[in-house]
């Protein structure tokens, strides 16, 4: 394991190998990372991602090291003197005291020119379009509650957002049927939809849209929502919430489920809004079990990567999912 930006890098072994590593490492403090420096660059705000990852990093022997955004990254300000060097100089300096990246940006294609100018692995830590150490962490949580040969039903209700993009691509690989349903305004692309499909081909999943929320979560195992608005879209807010009223997971949609159920959200919520207090703090909502597992699964991934001889014992050496099937 090299990098990881996207859930698509993966095939269907390598994520039962990093979800197996995990719940092997989740209480160890071996130090598979002694000596290692992982650099942090957050261009938004994070509590679960940051602290989560720190956490996992200095369990295992690692130092954090936190970059200051504006010194690394140019945002895309092409005005002389606004920023204060190149990436590509940025990404070589720190290239040259730290083992890895870990980032956070508004921009999917700020990380993959990380990536190209540095000569250390970069890991997302969230982009606009994809949140793979989140879809990780769900993942683990769902071989929890249903055991790691399950095929639960996972529906996603609301935005076709960043976390719903790399949930359904993980379960989509590990073979689950997948439901979305949200308004059709804010939905996936032509592209997104025959990338889905392939996938389901491909691992023997399902993908299924739905436009009715009551009717989707009828037949659910897990319901999961994120939050209508993401970050940086903030001013869409007026334009955008008007379409995801019915959209919201509340005590009447959840109870149409099956009793037996699950509540899922990456968090941070907004109680009230995509999901109420009685959805959230019911006895079958697991956001909290997701968010320790964020800690956990990073354990996984960082010791893959950045540990040769881990990543020489454990990775699977197997062909990733076809390039020609990848969409960013
Ligand atoms: N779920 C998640 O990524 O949370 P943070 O934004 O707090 O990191
Ligand atoms: N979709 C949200 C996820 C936050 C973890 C965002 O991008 O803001």
């Amino acid at each position: 394991m090299n990098q990881l930006l996207t859930i698509g890098e993966l095939n269907t072994k390598q994520i039962q190998t990093i979800l197996t590593l995990s719940e092997e490492l989740s209480e160890s403090n071996e130090p598979l990372l002694h000596g290692v420096n992982v650099g942090f660059v957050f261009e938004k705000p994070s509590l679960r991602t940051k602290v989560g990852t720190e956490a996992a990093i200095n369990q295992l022997g690692g130092n954090v090291i936190e970059i200051d955004p504006d010194l690394l990254l140019a945002n895309g300000k092409a005005v002389p003197f606004t920023c204060r060097e190149s990436l590509k100089d940025a990404m070589m300096n720190v290239s040259q005291w730290c083992d890895a990246v870990f980032a956070r940006v508004y921009s999917h294609a700020t990380l993959e020119k990380m990536q190209q100018y540095g000569t250390i692995p970069v890991i997302n830590a969230l982009c606009n379009k994809h949140h793979p150490m989140q879809a990780l962490a769900d993942m683990l949580t769902i071989y929890g509650k249903f055991g790691s040969d399950n095929k639960a039903v996972i529906t996603f209700i609301g935005d076709a957002n960043n976390v719903a993009f790399s949930l359904t691509e993980i379960a989509l690989i590990l073979g689950h049927p997948v439901q979305f349903s949200g308004p059709t305004e804010y939905s996936w692309t032509n592209v997104q939809l025959q990338y889905f499909q392939l996938l389901a081909i491909q691992y023997g999943g399902e993908f299924i849209m739905i436009e009715d929320p009551y009717e989707a979560v009828r037949s659910s195992d897990v319901i999961y929502t994120d939050t209508f608005i993401s970050m940086g879209e903030e001013y869409l807010y007026e334009e955008k919430i008007k379409h995801f009223e019915s959209y919201q997971v509340n005590g009447k949609l959840f109870s149409t489920a099956p009793k037996t159920t699950g509540f899922m959200h990456c968090l941070p919520a907004h109680r009230g809004i995509e999901v109420t207090d009685e959805v959230i703090d019911h006895p079958n909502s697991w956001v909290y079990n997701q968010a320790k597992n964020r800690m956990i699964v990073s354990k996984a991934v960082f010791a893959l990567i950045l540990n040769p001889s881990f990543k020489q014992e454990f990775w699977p050496e197997s062909m990733p999912v076809s390039e020609s099937i990848t969409v960013q």
